[in-house]
């Protein structure tokens, strides 16, 4: 089959169901993919001849995509703060946001006099946040922590893949009663959107993307952030730095409940798109 004929097959299949832009966009990542084309060499060799091997790679990737999988999901990976990660069904897919958060802190390491010399990243998922922190953090030990062992095993080979240490260990958090250490940073992007919030989200997320890793109950929405802070101000080290990414809607009730709960310097940072999407707060004895 010709490079021609499989674009024109690929959109024909695809028509109905997604907008010819992302279709485009869907069939160029792909081709970078399984056949090493980027879209203008695409463009010029559009009589390639396409091997059997590869023609089955995009028919699946049709049939993946008519059940709106997510593209990341279909390639398996994903890029983050400039590394690549793997992803699967077990792991929520990076998204842009969380490198705001990732960059929020390495910027604010930057400017302190001493530098975090141990992090722990509570809710890990791929690992995105451990591993981007550890490349960027030479001499600081990274922790990371999740419920589930299908995450951590990507987490792990994220790890590796990056070529920087994280040590990962199986935790829920919501049950568990210490940590293994003292840190100097806690950081994490917990479950945090509510039933009530499923009605706004797109199909591919609610079916392909964990539930475990996005939901919390509408009567308790702060469940997470509640324990890590009770946690937190036993294994911070003093002077030690919590960050958290929020709910845009819950800002307001997480302030008060890190007031009540006693941390200084509460800081809410907006993303790009003008939303409160993260928080920073000090432990201060
Ligand atoms: C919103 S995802 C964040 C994943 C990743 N850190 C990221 O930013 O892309 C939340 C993560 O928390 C984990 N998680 C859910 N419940 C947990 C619990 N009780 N204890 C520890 N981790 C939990 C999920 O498995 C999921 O990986």
């Amino acid at each position: 089959m010709k490079t021609s004929v499989l674009k024109l097959n690929f959109s024909k299949a695809l028509s109905s169901l997604y907008p010819s832009e992302e279709i485009q966009s869907f069939f160029s990542i792909l081709s970078e993919k399984y056949l090493g084309l980027t879209r203008l060499e695409l463009a010029l060799q559009v009589d390639k001849d396409i091997s059997e091997v590869n023609v089955n790679n995009f028919e699946t990737a049709i049939l993946r995509l008519k059940k709106y999988e997510p593209i990341q999901y279909i390639l398996g990976e994903t890029e983050f703060y400039g590394l690549l990660f793997f992803v699967n069904e077990h792991t929520l897919i990076p998204r842009p946001e969380t490198e705001e958060l990732v960059d929020w802190v390495l910027k604010e390491t930057k400017t302190q006099d001493t530098r975090p010399r141990s992090l722990l990243d509570i809710g890990t998922g791929s690992g995105c946040i451990a591993v981007s922190l550890a490349k960027n953090l030479p001499n600081c030990k990274v922790s990371a922590v999740d419920i589930s062992e299908g995450a951590l095993k990507v987490a792990v080979q994220n790890a590796f893949a990056n070529r920087v240490k994280v040590y990962f260990e199986k935790l829920d958090i919501l049950v568990s009663k210490r940590l293994s250490e003292s840190y100097d940073i806690i950081i994490s992007n917990p479950p945090y959107v509510r039933e009530l919030e499923k009605k706004l989200m797109h199909a591919n997320v609610l079916t392909h993307e964990p539930n475990s890793a996005l939901f919390v109950s509408d009567e308790n929405p702060l469940v997470f952030y509640r324990k890590i802070v009770r946690l937190a101000k036993k294994y911070l080290n003093n002077g030690g730095l919590l960050y958290f990414e929020i709910n845009e809607y819950l800002s307001e009730g997480l302030v008060a409940m890190l007031k009540e709960e006693g941390l200084k310097g509460i800081e809410i940072k907006k993303d790009v798109f003008g939303k409160d999407r993260m928080i920073k707060c000090v432990k201060n004895e």
